[in-house]
């Protein structure tokens, strides 16, 4: 039987990666959003570019949630930009209105699918979502590693002035200013950058890394970056539903990994046909392992503002 791919939210972010899925042929696409007529009409443009582009597969938009019955992967990049006169704990709370209310309809409309979150702040959102679900914390799983760490690789690549195919990097910790690259575990064809470039431009290359999503925000004037995020997204739901095992930094519950508990956070996973099929847990040093400690203490915070929704 053909996988069932649901993507909530028809918004940029959203509606590429249904051109994307739908363009790796990785399933029926159903793209839904509470906007009247945009997921139906995105949706049929999907589809209508599949004839010039050569892929097969169903692409449809709903704003119904019983078109998205028994998806095998459910995307969820639905949520609020922060508008003017709106503080972030404004944001944070109206996007766990929406993301409770999604994750409801899909825990009754798909109960054995994987949910991947993309909603900011993914690494609260992704909690959410677990707990909402009552799915187990290895079908919840949350994007942005791979985003960060594609980041990380572009910088790497212009740096040296390289193919980016050759570059493999690593970022672990939540998806915001407190992410942590590690440049002992990114690599130019198997060699670390820590032998290839000095200290400073690394310190430079980390820092302009974990301001990627909020410089390219700044250019664009309005909007965030949508064709990397969509990317990364589309590679987990691939890793997923072709059972690849492809290791990943994903957003993942922790049971004591890393000395964290009860919260998710950005971490090398193995990403297969059920999820989260095991942590990569690698030794960090002190000044690494602290840096992810101090990165899931905001996200426990953040966690403590929306307990109401919980
Ligand atoms: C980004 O990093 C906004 O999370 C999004 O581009």
């Amino acid at each position: 039987m053909q996988n069932k791919i649901t993507v909530v939210g028809a918004g940029n972010v959203g509606a590429t990666c249904a051109l994307f899925l739908a363009q790796q042929e990785l399933g029926d696409v159903v793209l839904l959003d509470i906007l009247e007529g945009v997921p139906l009409g995105k949706g049929l443009d999907i589809l209508q570019s599949g004839a010039v582009l050569g892929f097969d597969g169903n692409v449809v938009g709903t704003n119904n949630y019983a078109d998205t019955a028994g998806s095998d992967v459910v995307v969820i990049t639905a949520g609020l930009a922060r508008k003017p006169g709106m503080d972030r704990l404004d944001l944070l709370k109206k996007n766990a209105e929406v993301v409770s209310d999604i994750t409801t309809n899909v825990a009754k409309h798909s109960p054995d699918s994987i949910i991947v979150m993309v909603t900011n702040p993914i690494d609260v959102m992704v909690y959410l979502a677990y707990k909402k679900s009552g799915f187990p914390s290895e079908r919840v799983v949350g994007q942005a590693g791979i985003l960060d760490s594609a980041r990380y690789a572009t910088f790497i690549a212009m740096e040296l002035g390289v193919s980016v195919k050759e570059v493999k990097a690593m970022v672990l910790g939540g998806h915001g200013d407190s992410m942590v690259p590690l440049p002992r575990f990114s690599t130019v064809s198997g060699i670390p950058i820590t032998e290839l470039i000095p200290p400073n431009r690394i310190q430079a290359i980390n820092e302009r890394t974990k301001v990627g999503g909020g410089e390219i925000v700044k250019l664009l004037g309005s909007g965030s970056a949508y064709y990397a995020p969509a990317a990364a997204t589309v590679l987990m739901v691939e890793s997923i539903l072709h059972d690849s095992n492809h290791v990943l930094p994903c957003s993942a519950y922790l049971t004591g990994q890393y000395g964290i508990s009860d919260l998710y956070v950005g971490v090398p996973v193995k990403l297969g046909r059920g999820g989260v099929a095991g942590i990569v847990e690698v030794k960090l040093d002190p000044h690494e392992e602290q840096a992810l400690l101090n990165s899931s203490e905001i996200y426990k915070k953040s966690i403590a503002e929306i307990s109401d929704y919980l």
